[in-house]
Protein backbone atom coordinates (compact mmCIF):
# COMPACT_ATOMS: atom_id res chain seq x y z
CA UNK A 1 0.00 0.00 0.00
CA UNK A 2 1.45 3.29 -0.91
CA UNK A 3 2.19 5.61 2.19
CA UNK A 4 0.09 8.68 2.42
CA UNK A 5 1.69 11.32 3.40
CA UNK A 6 0.84 13.18 7.43
CA UNK A 7 -1.46 15.68 5.30
CA UNK A 8 -4.70 14.41 4.05
CA UNK A 9 -4.72 15.25 0.60
CA UNK A 10 -8.07 16.81 0.15
CA UNK A 11 -9.47 14.13 -1.99
CA UNK A 12 -9.20 11.69 0.20
CA UNK A 13 -11.08 14.01 2.43
CA UNK A 14 -14.85 12.64 3.40
CA UNK A 15 -17.55 15.35 1.96
CA UNK A 16 -19.75 13.38 4.48
CA UNK A 17 -18.64 12.80 8.11
CA UNK A 18 -21.72 11.48 10.60
CA UNK A 19 -20.76 10.74 13.76
CA UNK A 20 -22.57 8.71 16.44
CA UNK A 21 -21.24 10.52 20.04
CA UNK A 22 -21.91 7.83 22.36
CA UNK A 23 -20.51 7.60 25.93
CA UNK A 24 -21.91 10.27 27.98
CA UNK A 25 -23.21 8.36 30.04
CA UNK A 26 -19.98 6.44 31.08
CA UNK A 27 -17.62 9.08 30.79
CA UNK A 28 -19.70 10.85 33.71
CA UNK A 29 -20.35 7.46 35.57
CA UNK A 30 -16.45 6.88 35.53
CA UNK A 31 -15.65 10.45 37.50
CA UNK A 32 -18.29 9.54 39.78
CA UNK A 33 -20.58 12.54 38.26
CA UNK A 34 -24.37 12.11 37.33
CA UNK A 35 -24.73 11.47 33.31
CA UNK A 36 -26.44 15.09 32.53
CA UNK A 37 -23.01 16.53 33.32
CA UNK A 38 -21.61 13.42 30.58
CA UNK A 39 -24.09 14.99 28.36
CA UNK A 40 -22.95 18.51 29.18
CA UNK A 41 -19.19 17.54 28.27
CA UNK A 42 -20.48 15.93 25.15
CA UNK A 43 -21.69 19.42 23.93
CA UNK A 44 -18.26 21.07 24.89
CA UNK A 45 -16.95 18.44 22.92
CA UNK A 46 -18.67 19.22 19.97
CA UNK A 47 -17.82 23.07 19.58
CA UNK A 48 -14.45 21.24 18.65
CA UNK A 49 -15.31 18.68 16.33
CA UNK A 50 -16.95 21.47 14.62
CA UNK A 51 -14.33 23.42 14.38
CA UNK A 52 -12.25 20.72 13.82
CA UNK A 53 -14.54 19.83 10.74
CA UNK A 54 -14.22 23.23 9.30
CA UNK A 55 -10.40 23.24 9.17
CA UNK A 56 -9.86 19.44 7.52
CA UNK A 57 -12.18 21.11 5.05
CA UNK A 58 -15.20 18.46 5.45
CA UNK A 59 -18.46 19.42 4.35
CA UNK A 60 -21.43 17.62 5.46
CA UNK A 61 -21.12 16.99 9.25
CA UNK A 62 -24.28 14.91 10.80
CA UNK A 63 -24.42 14.01 14.81
CA UNK A 64 -26.45 11.97 16.36
CA UNK A 65 -27.83 13.65 19.36
CA UNK A 66 -31.18 12.06 20.34
CA UNK A 67 -32.57 9.26 18.69
CA UNK A 68 -36.59 7.92 18.59
CA UNK A 69 -35.56 5.33 21.15
CA UNK A 70 -33.94 7.78 23.81
CA UNK A 71 -37.23 9.09 24.86
CA UNK A 72 -37.52 5.85 26.79
CA UNK A 73 -34.62 7.20 29.04
CA UNK A 74 -35.85 8.78 32.64
CA UNK A 75 -37.51 11.70 32.09
CA UNK A 76 -34.86 14.16 33.77
CA UNK A 77 -32.26 12.49 31.93
CA UNK A 78 -34.72 13.47 28.62
CA UNK A 79 -35.47 16.64 30.08
CA UNK A 80 -32.02 17.85 30.14
CA UNK A 81 -31.24 16.77 26.96
CA UNK A 82 -33.72 18.94 25.84
CA UNK A 83 -32.47 22.21 27.95
CA UNK A 84 -28.60 21.14 26.62
CA UNK A 85 -30.41 21.57 22.85
CA UNK A 86 -32.15 25.15 23.72
CA UNK A 87 -29.02 26.22 25.80
CA UNK A 88 -26.19 24.81 23.15
CA UNK A 89 -28.43 27.27 20.38
CA UNK A 90 -28.55 30.37 23.10
CA UNK A 91 -24.64 29.98 23.41
CA UNK A 92 -23.16 28.86 20.06
CA UNK A 93 -25.40 30.56 17.20
CA UNK A 94 -22.73 33.24 16.78
CA UNK A 95 -20.42 31.00 16.37
CA UNK A 96 -21.80 29.03 14.15
CA UNK A 97 -22.32 31.69 12.34
CA UNK A 98 -18.56 33.09 12.66
CA UNK A 99 -17.05 29.88 11.28
CA UNK A 100 -19.85 29.70 8.45
CA UNK A 101 -21.87 26.69 9.77
CA UNK A 102 -25.14 25.95 8.02
CA UNK A 103 -27.36 24.60 10.83
CA UNK A 104 -29.90 21.73 9.93
CA UNK A 105 -32.13 19.13 11.84
CA UNK A 106 -33.18 15.67 10.69
CA UNK A 107 -36.10 14.17 12.81
CA UNK A 108 -38.96 14.67 13.73
CA UNK A 109 -39.46 18.52 15.64
CA UNK A 110 -42.97 17.55 16.72
CA UNK A 111 -42.50 16.06 19.72
CA UNK A 112 -40.15 18.93 21.29
CA UNK A 113 -41.55 21.37 23.40
CA UNK A 114 -43.62 24.55 20.72
CA UNK A 115 -40.56 26.95 22.34
CA UNK A 116 -37.66 24.92 21.30
CA UNK A 117 -39.36 23.88 17.94
CA UNK A 118 -39.05 27.77 17.02
CA UNK A 119 -35.41 28.04 18.39
CA UNK A 120 -34.55 25.28 16.14
CA UNK A 121 -36.21 26.91 13.14
CA UNK A 122 -35.29 30.90 13.68
CA UNK A 123 -31.38 29.06 14.46
CA UNK A 124 -31.62 26.79 10.89
CA UNK A 125 -32.92 30.39 9.21
CA UNK A 126 -30.27 32.38 10.95
CA UNK A 127 -27.56 30.05 9.31
CA UNK A 128 -29.60 29.15 6.17
CA UNK A 129 -26.78 31.32 3.88
CA UNK A 130 -23.41 30.06 5.32
CA UNK A 131 -21.58 27.61 3.07
CA UNK A 132 -18.70 26.35 4.89
CA UNK A 133 -19.68 23.58 6.70
CA UNK A 134 -23.59 21.54 6.74
CA UNK A 135 -24.20 20.69 10.17
CA UNK A 136 -27.26 18.12 10.53
CA UNK A 137 -28.50 17.47 13.27
CA UNK A 138 -30.17 14.80 14.17
CA UNK A 139 -32.65 15.18 17.44
CA UNK A 140 -35.92 12.68 17.81
CA UNK A 141 -34.22 11.10 14.80
CA UNK A 142 -34.82 7.41 13.45
CA UNK A 143 -34.15 5.51 10.30
CA UNK A 144 -36.72 3.49 10.62
CA UNK A 145 -39.24 6.34 11.44
CA UNK A 146 -37.66 8.62 8.50
CA UNK A 147 -38.05 5.08 6.23
CA UNK A 148 -41.56 4.78 7.48
CA UNK A 149 -42.54 8.84 7.12
CA UNK A 150 -40.67 8.98 3.36
CA UNK A 151 -43.80 5.71 2.39
CA UNK A 152 -46.17 7.92 3.72
CA UNK A 153 -45.66 11.19 2.03
CA UNK A 154 -45.08 8.70 -1.26
CA UNK A 155 -47.96 7.40 -0.71
CA UNK A 156 -49.84 10.19 -0.21
CA UNK A 157 -48.25 12.08 -3.13
CA UNK A 158 -49.71 9.07 -5.77
CA UNK A 159 -46.09 7.73 -6.59
CA UNK A 160 -46.82 4.38 -8.37
CA UNK A 161 -44.89 1.47 -7.61
CA UNK A 162 -42.79 1.36 -10.43
CA UNK A 163 -42.08 5.06 -9.75
CA UNK A 164 -40.32 4.18 -6.67
CA UNK A 165 -36.34 4.02 -7.51
CA UNK A 166 -33.18 4.25 -5.03
CA UNK A 167 -33.26 8.31 -6.12
CA UNK A 168 -36.99 8.91 -5.35
CA UNK A 169 -36.64 7.28 -2.11
CA UNK A 170 -33.66 9.65 -1.41
CA UNK A 171 -35.69 12.57 -1.82
CA UNK A 172 -38.47 11.22 0.27
CA UNK A 173 -35.57 11.46 3.89
CA UNK A 174 -34.93 14.27 5.58
CA UNK A 175 -31.85 13.82 4.16
CA UNK A 176 -32.84 15.22 0.61
CA UNK A 177 -29.88 16.56 -1.17
CA UNK A 178 -27.39 15.81 1.12
CA UNK A 179 -24.48 13.58 0.00
CA UNK A 180 -24.60 9.88 1.47
CA UNK A 181 -22.15 9.77 4.60
CA UNK A 182 -19.03 8.55 3.31
CA UNK A 183 -17.15 7.88 7.17
CA UNK A 184 -19.56 6.99 10.26
CA UNK A 185 -17.42 7.13 13.54
CA UNK A 186 -18.67 5.71 16.09
CA UNK A 187 -17.59 6.46 19.66
CA UNK A 188 -17.55 4.38 22.83
CA UNK A 189 -16.87 0.95 21.04
CA UNK A 190 -20.50 -0.40 20.69
CA UNK A 191 -20.49 -2.50 17.37
CA UNK A 192 -23.81 -1.46 16.53
CA UNK A 193 -25.67 1.18 14.48
CA UNK A 194 -28.59 2.10 16.54
CA UNK A 195 -31.18 3.09 14.08
CA UNK A 196 -29.05 5.96 12.61
CA UNK A 197 -28.93 6.77 8.41
CA UNK A 198 -30.19 2.89 8.09
CA UNK A 199 -30.34 3.95 4.37
CA UNK A 200 -28.38 6.19 3.98
CA UNK A 201 -24.88 4.27 5.55
CA UNK A 202 -25.06 1.89 2.49
CA UNK A 203 -21.90 2.27 1.18
CA UNK A 204 -20.27 4.29 4.64
CA UNK A 205 -16.72 3.38 5.84
CA UNK A 206 -16.80 2.95 9.91
CA UNK A 207 -14.57 4.04 12.48
CA UNK A 208 -15.40 2.82 15.54
CA UNK A 209 -13.36 4.09 18.70
CA UNK A 210 -13.75 3.08 22.52
CA UNK A 211 -12.85 6.74 23.19
CA UNK A 212 -15.97 8.39 24.71
CA UNK A 213 -17.94 10.97 23.45
CA UNK A 214 -16.57 13.81 25.38
CA UNK A 215 -13.03 12.52 25.06
CA UNK A 216 -13.13 12.27 21.12
CA UNK A 217 -10.88 15.36 20.42
CA UNK A 218 -8.77 16.67 17.39
CA UNK A 219 -6.19 14.64 17.15
CA UNK A 220 -8.38 11.39 17.29
CA UNK A 221 -10.63 12.94 14.08
CA UNK A 222 -7.71 13.33 12.37
CA UNK A 223 -6.58 9.97 12.52
CA UNK A 224 -10.05 8.64 11.71
CA UNK A 225 -9.76 10.87 8.53
CA UNK A 226 -6.27 9.36 7.99
CA UNK A 227 -7.95 5.67 8.21
CA UNK A 228 -10.36 6.78 5.72
CA UNK A 229 -7.92 8.01 3.36
CA UNK A 230 -6.59 4.04 3.17
CA UNK A 231 -9.98 2.47 2.93
CA UNK A 232 -10.35 0.61 -0.53
CA UNK A 233 -14.27 1.54 -1.17
CA UNK A 234 -15.10 -0.93 -3.64
CA UNK A 235 -18.92 -0.62 -3.64
CA UNK A 236 -18.97 -4.50 -4.34
CA UNK A 237 -16.81 -4.38 -7.52
CA UNK A 238 -12.88 -5.16 -7.80
CA UNK A 239 -10.52 -2.77 -6.25
CA UNK A 240 -8.99 -0.37 -8.88
CA UNK A 241 -5.67 -2.00 -8.60
CA UNK A 242 -6.48 -5.02 -9.38
CA UNK A 243 -8.32 -4.32 -12.33
CA UNK A 244 -5.38 -2.68 -13.29
CA UNK A 245 -3.20 -5.70 -13.02
CA UNK A 246 -5.30 -7.86 -14.53
CA UNK A 247 -5.59 -5.27 -17.78
CA UNK A 248 -1.65 -5.19 -17.77
C1 LIG B 1 -24.74 9.51 24.04
O1 LIG B 1 -24.28 9.15 25.29
C2 LIG B 1 -25.71 10.66 24.09
C3 LIG B 1 -27.11 10.27 23.87
C4 LIG B 1 -27.55 9.10 23.52
C5 LIG B 1 -28.11 11.31 24.08
P1 LIG B 1 -25.04 8.10 26.19
O2 LIG B 1 -25.94 8.85 27.11
O3 LIG B 1 -25.70 7.06 25.37
O4 LIG B 1 -23.84 7.48 27.00
P2 LIG B 1 -23.69 5.97 27.47
O5 LIG B 1 -23.79 5.13 26.24
O6 LIG B 1 -24.80 5.69 28.43
O7 LIG B 1 -22.34 5.91 28.09
C1 LIG C 1 -27.24 6.24 20.00
O1 LIG C 1 -26.72 6.03 21.26
C2 LIG C 1 -28.03 7.51 20.00
C3 LIG C 1 -27.24 8.74 20.11
C4 LIG C 1 -25.96 8.83 20.16
C5 LIG C 1 -28.03 9.95 20.15
P1 LIG C 1 -27.51 5.14 22.33
O2 LIG C 1 -26.68 5.13 23.56
O3 LIG C 1 -28.91 5.60 22.46
O4 LIG C 1 -27.52 3.72 21.62
P2 LIG C 1 -27.66 2.25 22.24
O5 LIG C 1 -28.85 2.27 23.15
O6 LIG C 1 -26.41 1.97 22.99
O7 LIG C 1 -27.81 1.36 21.06
MG1 LIG D 1 -25.12 5.25 24.71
Amino acid sequence: MADIPSAIPLEKIPQHVAMIMDGNGRWAIQRGLPRLAGHKAGTENLRRVIRASVEFGVKYLTIYAFSTENWGRPPEEVKGLMYILEDVIDRELNELNKEGVQLRHIGRLERLAPSLQEKVLDAIEATKNNDRLVLNVAFNYGGRDEIVLAIQKMMKDGIAPEQVTDELVSQYLFTAGVPDPDLIIRTSGELRISNFMIWQAAYAEWYITPTFWPDFDREEYYRALEAFAHRDRRYGKVSSGELQESNA
